[in-house]
C-alpha cells in the first residue's frame, strides 16, 4: 500500500469547512507514518466513523485512530491545553493511546482569549463571523502582537509568569476599557492551572519541525490534515467572515516547518452541495423543505458547536478559487449519497453582480453581498448501487458521471476520490 502513495500528501477544505475532510484524511492516514495538523485549533471538528464507532476530534489529527501513524500538532496550530487534555482522555476511554507530538512553538489559548472572543463578537455585531467561541481570533492576534504564550512557556514557570502578567493586563484592558465588559478570569489561578497543564503535556512537547524533517529524509510518508476551508482563510476567504488562520495549503510550510517544495499531492475536499456554520453572505444558500431534507440526511449540524448548518447548492466559483490558491492536484468529492432522489440539482457556476457575470470570488464585500447565483441545473439520480466501492467508478449512475464531469470542466481539476457514505470503506478511488 505504502509504495502507491506519494511521500507527502495534503488534504484541505475547498469550501466552508465541514466538507468531510476527517473521513478523507482517515482514509489515507492508515498508509501514513505521520498525520499533521498545521493551523487552526479546537474550532475545528472532524468526525470519523470506523466500524460504526463515531470519533469526534477537534485538535488531534484524525490519524490518531490508527495504531501506526504519529499524530503531530504543528506550530501553526493554536492549542487550548485543557481541550487537548480532555481529547487525550476521550481517546484513552475509547481504548486509544495517542502517539502524539505537540510543537513546542504552538501558541496557547488562554482563558482571557475565550472571554475576549465573545466580547469581540458582540462588538463586531453584523461584521462578526459567528465564531465558535474557542478564542481563536484573540490568540492569533496575540501571536502577531508578539504578546503570546507558547507551549514551551508552560514548561518554564518564570517565563510563563512574566508573559502572563503582560498578556493578561493587555486582554483586561481591551475587555474592560474598550469593550466595557467585566473580565472574569484571574491571573493567579490561570498561572497554577497552566503550570499544571504543562506538567501533564510535557511528554508530548517536541520540536516537531525537526522530527518531520528527519522523517522526510528517511523516506517516511506524511499526511497534512487541513481544518476549515478556503472561504474561511484569513487572506483568501470572505473576510472578515473568516477564521483567523490560513486554511490554504500554502500555510503548511510555515505552520509545520516543512518546505512546500516537498509536497507531492494536494487533495481538495469538496462536498457535493454546500454547508456553512456561522455568518456571511452565501449566494447559493437555500431554505425551506429542500434545505431541511439535505440538513437532515447529511447530518449537517456543527461538530464543535452543534449549530444547524446553513445549506446551499454547490458553488463552483468558490471551488475554482480553492483549486487555484491551493494548487490542488485532485478533488475528493464527498456526500454524493445525500443528494440521492433529488430530481434536478442546481450548481452555481458564476455570480451575477449588478448585471455583470463574475467567475472569481470578489474581494469586495459589497459585491459579495449583492452576488446572485447563476445556476446550471443538472439531472439528479435516484440511488447509488449497493456496495459501489467494490464495483468501482464505472458502476455509478450516469447522472453522477455527468455531475462529476461538469465540476471538473468548470474548475479545471480532476475528481479522483468519491465518497458515498460516512464509513471508511464507502469510498471509490478512480
Ligand atoms: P472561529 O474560527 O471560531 O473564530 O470562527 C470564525 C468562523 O469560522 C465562524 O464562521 C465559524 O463558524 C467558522 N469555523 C471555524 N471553524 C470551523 C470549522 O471547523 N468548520 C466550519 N466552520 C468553522
Amino acid at each position: 500500500m505504502k509504495s502507491a502513495q506519494s511521500k507527502i500528501t495534503a488534504i484541505v477544505g475547498a469550501q466552508w469547512g465541514d466538507e468531510g475532510k476527517g473521513k478523507i484524511t482517515d482514509f489515507f492516514a492508515g498508509q501514513s507514518d505521520y498525520v499533521v495538523r498545521f493551523h487552526g485549533g479546537n474550532n475545528a471538528g472532524h468526525t470519523v466513523i470506523v466500524n460504526n464507532n463515531i470519533f469526534k476530534l477537534h485538535l488531534i489529527p484524525s490519524g490518531v485512530i490508527y495504531e501506526s501513524p504519529v499524530s503531530i500538532i504543528g506550530n501553526g496550530v493554536v492549542v487550548d491545553p485543557k481541550a487537548l487534555l480532555s481529547e487525550i482522555s476521550y481517546l484513552k476511554e475509547k481504548g486509544i493511546e495517542p502517539k502524539l507530538l505537540v510543537s513546542d512553538r504552538c501558541h496557547i489559548i488562554m482563558p482571557y482569549h475565550i472571554e475576549l472572543d465573545s466580547a469581540l463578537s458582540g462588538h463586531q455585531a453584523e461584521l462578526a463571523a459567528g465564531s465558535t467561541g474557542r478564542g481563536i481570533a484573540p490568540v492569533y492576534a496575540d501571536k502577531m502582537f508578539r504578546n503570546g504564550i507558547r507551549m514551551i512557556d508552560l514548561l518554564e514557570p518564570d517565563i510563563l509568569k512574566q508573559k502572563l502578567e503582560k498578556g493578561y493586563a493587555f486582554a483586561k484592558g481591551i475587555i474592560e476599557k474598550s469593550l466595557n465588559k467585566k473580565m472574569i478570569s484571574e491571573p493567579r489561578s490561570i498561572f497554577q492551572d497552566y503550570i499544571d497543564f504543562g506538567i501533564k503535556l510535557k511528554d508530548y512537547v517536541s520540536d516537531t519541525s525537526v522530527e518531520l524533517y528527519k522523517a522526510h529524509q528517511n523516506g517516511k510518508s506524511i499526511l497534512f490534515e487541513g481544518a476549515q476551508g478556503i472561504s474561511l482563510d484569513v487572506d483568501h476567504g470572505i473576510y472578515p467572515y473568516t477564521t483567523s488562520s490560513n486554511t490554504a495549503a500554502g500555510h503548511i510550510s510555515t505552520g509545520t516547518g516543512v518546505s512546500f517544495r516537498d509536497i507531492d499531492r494536494i487533495i481538495g475536499v469538496v462536498k457535493a452541495y454546500l454547508s456553512r456554520v456561522g455568518e456571511s453572505p452565501l449566494p447559493s444558500e437555500i431554505d425551506g423543505e429542500m434545505a431541511e431534507k439535505i440538513r437532515d440526511v447529511g447530518g449537517e449540524y456543527g461538530t464543535t458547536t452543534g449549530r444547524p448548518r446553513r445549506i446551499g447548492w454547490l458553488d463552483l466559483v468558490q471551488v475554482r478559487q480553492a483549486v487555484r490558491v491551493n494548487g490542488l492536484t485532485e478533488i475528493a468529492l464527498t456526500k454524493l449519497d445525500v443528494l440521492n432522489g433529488i430530481k434536478e440539482i442546481p450548481v452555481c457556476i458564476d455570480y451575477e453582480i449588478d448585471g455583470s457575470t463574475v467567475s472569481e470570488m470578489p474581494a469586495s464585500l459589497t459585491m459579495y453581498r449583492n452576488a446572485k447565483p447563476v445556476y446550471k441545473t443538472l439531472e439528479g439520480w435516484d440511488s447509488i448501487p449497493d456496495n459501489i466501492w467494490d464495483k468501482g467508478f464505472n458502476a455509478l449512475p450516469k447522472e453522477i458521471h455527468n455531475y462529476i464531469d461538469f465540476i471538473e470542466q468548470a474548475v479545471g481539476c480532476s475528481v479522483k476520490i468519491i465518497s458515498v457514505g460516512p464509513q471508511r470503506h464507502e469510498t471509490i478511488i478512480r
